[in-house]
């Protein structure tokens, strides 16, 4: 499984040295949401989002808040966890769905503004799923020897995309960023990904861009099936951690954490169910972030470390679902 570094017989491994996050500094519980969607004449309830999502507040960016300044604060706190500065950064990945501009990608802002030499730098764009898919590339890479050392970001402004007269996705999302420092090791490290994409869901969840003649939308907003979601959402994880457990040949009883992307807290308890794991082995901030969609799962990831849950040695199985559709998994051993 792991690519051998040329010229020697030591195997490499990408393992995370450091992770760190960040949220905009307004806080928006359901309450406030709620009295905001009533000056405006839609009904909502803090019990109807807590019984439905499990989601108490989210966080949304303010002005001179954007993806790249959230996605800078969560890489310095990363780099600072892993004890190595900008120099030693040799590749970033970002996830995100709410890029700054359209281009350059948003992990070229954040090079620049980290003062990070002239390392490749690109964008992942998987939705909620950005983030597994930007950890597995940033991890091929590293095992192929063309990184030593990556900042691989997950981060978004959510909040840009939604629509305010919509009650049944206003509620649901929020925007942060996550990061970790991904490097080069002799033991591992990440175990095993496995990625999937289905583009015939496409009419599941997207943001169109444009109008029918072509012309850009002014605000595009967030479309979604929630049931439809929700159905498929809990048996493709449910693969995925199969897939990667025995790509691995490890039991699902070695997990100690399960860090799942942050949507809605009865998907995650049935994907825990359904990996025979009990809720005290799940990662939960949706309470308190909603989904912030690429950047949930090292949100979720850099909460557990800093609140002393996940400690060192133990095996975390992360996982993403979303737009696309998109998923996947990724085993590692922290
Ligand atoms: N407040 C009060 N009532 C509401 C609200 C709200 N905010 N939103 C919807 N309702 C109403 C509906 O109008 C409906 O009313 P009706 O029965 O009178 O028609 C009722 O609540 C039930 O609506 P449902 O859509 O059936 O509610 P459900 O139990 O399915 O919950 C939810 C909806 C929370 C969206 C759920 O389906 C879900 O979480 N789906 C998954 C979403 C997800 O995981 N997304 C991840 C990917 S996101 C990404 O990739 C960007």
């Amino acid at each position: 499984m792991a690519a051998s570094t040329a010229g020697s017989n030591t195997r490499t491994w990408a393992r995370i040295a450091g992770t760190g996050s960040a949220l905009p500094q307004r806080r928006v519980t359901n309450q406030e949401l709620v009295a905001q969607l009533a000056r405006d004449g839609i009904e909502s309830s803090d019990d109807w989002i807590v019984e439905r999502t499990g989601i108490r507040a989210r966080h949304f960016a303010g002005p001179g808040e954007t993806t790249s300044s959230l996605a800078v604060q969560a890489a310095l706190r990363a780099m600072e966890a892993a004890g190595v500065g900008p120099a030693d950064i040799d590749l970033i990945i970002c996830a995100t769905t709410t890029p700054d501009m359209v281009f350059p990608a948003t992990a070229c802002l954040i090079q620049h503004e980290l003062g990070i030499g002239t390392c490749p730098a690109f964008d992942v764009q998987a939705v909620c799923s950005g983030f597994v898919y930007a950890l597995t590339v940033a991890d091929a890479m590293i095992r192929a020897g063309n990184a030593r050392r990556a900042l691989v970001i997950g981060a978004e402004l959510f909040s840009r995309l939604l629509d305010f007269k919509d009650r049944s996705t206003c509620v649901l999302f929020g925007d942060g960023a996550g990061a970790v420092v991904l490097e080069a090791a002799d033991q591992p490290g990440i175990l095993a990904a496995s990625l999937h994409a289905d583009g015939s869901r496409v009419g599941l969840l997207n943001v169109p861009s444009h109008t029918p003649d072509g012309g850009w939308l002014a605000h595009p907003t967030v479309h979604m099936d929630g049931q439809g979601v929700f159905k498929l959402a809990v048996n493709l994880l449910e693969g995925a951690a199969h897939e990667v457990l025995d790509k691995a040949g490890v039991d699902q009883a070695s997990i100690d954490w399960l860090v799942p992307h942050q949507a809605n807290l009865r998907i995650m308890q049935s994907t825990a169910k359904k990996l025979k794991l009990t809720s005290d082995k799940i990662i939960v901030t949706v309470d308190q972030h909603g989904n912030t969609s690429a950047a949930s799962v090292p949100l979720a990831l850099d909460h557990g470390v800093r609140s002393g849950s996940i400690r060192r040695g133990q095996r975390l199985l992360l996982e993403g679902v979303g737009g696309g559709f998109t998923w996947g998994a990724v085993l590692l051993d922290f």
